[in-house]
């Protein structure tokens, strides 16, 4: 059968009226495994990357923003407003429009990636830059949603939790049975709660026998949830999870008590190594962000944090061609050559 989204797939879970499904065919993401980054550092586990950057706006928001929007024309309204680090607010836009909507976005002026900020405005948002940092602009769109005709999709909205609980479930239909930990870079906190969320789900319904440790990673200068009280001027060259109060603290230190895991920060350094290296050792390039969950496995492979042979899944959050700029930044940069074979040849080192 043709896939149609995740709404009609899990019909069940996702409750709707037919005529509101609005949907980009999302969901249904590829669980790659890591071959020469297990290699190079001799990791002793299974590792899978979870390739949310594959979603139609290019990361993870698309799950939970197919079920807002649709829920939210359902009941009627015709806007949908949310703050954003960049990709709630593409994800908004291309959902919106779709569905003959309108979005708008507020997001901290200059500190969004360049392709993020462009599929906002091709869709046809509103784009609304505020001089200030994301927990501020939360706080705008929550007050402009105390409008009736304005539906707020940040993922305080719980129809965004109940969409991105099918991260969950797409991985142990893949895998069988639930992995041993999951890892994941920590922002607002909606997805590694939507995540614990959907796996406890599951096991309830016996569709997995076991629950993963969750395992979350914050950026060092903007981590609360490590720190323990939010950060004011959150600063982190992962500009997706640049985030000082989050909105889903609590469900995040739930999810890391229950599953018995813990989050922890990574530095930007480590963050943009392990960027680098899962493009270049794996072949997957995804977001900055997402790779605070690859660094987060090195690290606690270093610490002796596995046992031999446990199954990781690392959620790769959203895609590297949002975020040129810092693969420039930590690539060799191009040869600049005379238009001849040898000059080519002579850089090869054959
Ligand atoms: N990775 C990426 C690529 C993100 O865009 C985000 C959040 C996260 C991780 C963290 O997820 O917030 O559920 O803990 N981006 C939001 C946005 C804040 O506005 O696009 P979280």
């Amino acid at each position: 059968m043709l896939y149609s989204g995740l709404i009609r797939k899990y019909r069940q879970y996702l409750p709707v009226a037919e005529a509101s499904v609005i949907t980009l065919n999302e969901g249904n993401t590829p669980l790659l495994p890591s071959i020469r980054l297990v290699e190079k550092f001799k990791l002793p586990i299974r590792l899978y990357y979870k390739l949310e950057g594959l979603n139609p706006t290019g990361s993870f928001k698309d799950r939970g923003m197919t079920y807002a929007v649709s829920k939210a024309h359902e009941s009627g309204t015709r806007v949908v407003v949310c703050a954003s680090t960049g990709n709630t607010s593409a994800s908004a836009a291309a959902y919106a429009t779709r569905g003959g909507m309108q979005a708008a976005v507020v997001i901290p002026q200059g500190k969004i990636a360049f392709g993020k900020l462009s599929q906002a405005m091709i869709h046809g948002a509103k784009v609304f830059q505020v001089k200030g940092n994301f927990d501020q602009a939360l706080e705008v769109v929550k007050q402009v949603a105390a409008n009736p005709k304005v539906t707020l999709v940040n993922s305080i909205n719980p129809y965004r939790i109940e969409g991105q609980k099918t991260g969950a479930y797409e991985i142990v239909e893949a895998l069988g049975e639930a992995p041993d930990y999951h890892f994941i870079p920590v922002g607002n906190a909606g997805n590694i709660s939507a995540y614990w969320a959907g796996y406890q789900r599951y096991l309830e319904e016996g569709r997995c026998t076991k629950l993963p440790k969750m395992v979350g990673f914050q950026a060092a200068g903007s981590a609360p949830i490590v720190l323990g009280h939010p950060v004011e001027h959150p600063e982190t060259v992962a500009s997706a999870i640049r985030i000082g109060n989050p909105a889903s603290w609590k469900m995040a230190l739930a999810a890391e008590k229950e599953s018995h895991g813990f989050i922890a920060a990574v530095t930007d350094a480590e963050i943009l190594e392990a960027f680098r290296l899962v493009a270049q050792l794996d072949g997957y390039f995804c977001e900055p962000a997402s790779a605070a969950s690859i660094a987060g496995v090195l690290k606690a492979a270093e610490k002796g944090y596995f046992k031999k042979d446990e199954l990781v899944v690392c959620t790769l959050t959203g895609h590297g061609l949002k975020d040129p700029d810092n693969a420039i930044k930590v690539s060799e940069p191009p040869f600049e050559v005379e238009p001849r074979a040898e000059a080519v040849l002579e850089k090869l080192n054959l």
